[in-house]
């Protein structure tokens, strides 16, 4: 009998990655995981087999390509944290883009079709206006947006001379978690922003910064798109069936195409958490924009892409059934989110 062909999900045991896993599977995919759980969790990886391991180990990477005959590949290893980025160049240059050309020198090898690569609306910078489409410049004002920007390059020049095809897909801001609250996100020293709020409604930290209150804006807060990781999985998803379909390569900004001030998120925090947060307002946290929203029209004109989750509300309560669950017994769910 003839081998289901395979997707390998580099980073699969992570944030983005585990929902994209659980997404696949759920269609029928066969998953392979490559993680080597610096930041992710083995439990975590819901369906397929988990590899422990790097994706800049060579020999490992074209073991898992040729014994599973993998097709397509998607790849979410990488390090996010831009201050830690600022701190340790190196680091994200390693992992990020070294890391990700050995990958491809692999895919390349074993015959990969297609790929899915995972980038950032930090490729942007500090777009004019706030609104950022994918023809607007690229000007990454961090070494983790260059180190993205980078792979995306690799990733277009080597597509010019082999048949394989491409999606990148730049994340805005990712947010909540499996309505089923079985997986959710669980990063240590987590940074962003809704994270950070559930942690302290839940009593994890004592008390919330706003960076910033005399931005441009309405309420003088930073502006962001946040969109949930359930609508952002599909966007992998669909992705995989336009390039199985012979897609061109191309590159796809993921958002809603609006955003929610710092105040209006903490303000949904409250509402939906029933907790009262103790803010600090500091200065502005150097390197953010003031406003960053997706124009995201071509995910939608050439995916097929609905979103069913864009509610901050809804975004905002699986976020905190998730952080309900890792810190209570598991006999208090239960965790359902109802579905909006
Ligand atoms: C950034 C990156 C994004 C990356 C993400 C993860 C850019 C443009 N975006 O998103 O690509 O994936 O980091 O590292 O570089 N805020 C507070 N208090 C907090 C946390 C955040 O006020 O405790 C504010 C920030 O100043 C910002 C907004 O909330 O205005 C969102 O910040 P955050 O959640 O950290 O994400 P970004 O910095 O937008």
């Amino acid at each position: 009998m003839k081998k289901q062909s395979a997707v390998l999900v580099t980073g699969g045991a992570g944030y983005i990655g585990s929902h994209v896993v659980r997404q696949l599977a759920e269609v029928g995919e066969r998953v392979i995981v490559l993680d080597n759980l610096s930041t992710g969790f083995a439990e975590s990886v819901l369906h397929g087999d988990l590899i422990v391991g790097d994706t800049g180990d060579r020999d490992t990477v074209l073991a898992i390509l040729r014994e599973y005959r993998v097709d397509a590949v998607m790849h979410f290893a990488a390090h996010t944290v831009v201050p830690e980025s600022v701190r340790d160049p190196l680091k994200y240059y390693g992992n990020n883009t070294s890391s990700t050309r050995n990958l491809l020198e692999c895919c390349q090898e074993a015959g990969v079709k297609h790929f899915v690569f995972s980038s950032t609306a930090a490729v942007y910078g500090t777009p004019d206006g706030g609104l950022a489409s994918e023809e607007t410049p690229t000007r990454p004002i961090n070494p983790y947006g260059r180190s993205k920007l980078m792979s995306e390059w690799m990733l277009h020049d080597l597509s010019q001379v082999t048949d394989l095809n491409y999606v990148t897909f730049r994340y805005f801001n990712v947010a909540g978690c499996d309505p089923y609250a079985r997986i959710g996100q669980s990063t240590p020293n987590a940074t962003l922003l809704i994270k950070v709020a559930c942690e302290t409604a839940i009593g994890k930290r004592a008390q919330l910064k706003i960076f910033g209150t005399d931005y441009p804006t309405p309420d003088g807060t930073g502006v962001r798109d946040f969109i949930h990781v359930e609508d952002l999985a599909e966007a992998h998803r669909l992705g995989l069936e336009y390039l199985r379909n012979g897609g061109d390569s191309s590159v796809f900004n993921c958002g809603y195409g609006h955003g929610y001030s710092v105040r209006e998120v903490l303000d949904s925090v409250q509402r939906v958490t029933g907790k009262s947060l103790t803010i600090e307002e500091v200065a502005r946290r150097p390197g953010d924009p003031p406003r960053l929203i997706a124009d995201s029209g071509r995910l939608h004109q050439r995916l097929g892409w609905k979103p069913r989750y864009d509610d901050l509300d809804f975004i905002v309560e699986t976020a905190w059934n998730w952080e309900r669950r890792v810190s209570a017994p598991k006999s208090q769910g239960p965790w359902l989110a109802p579905v909006r």
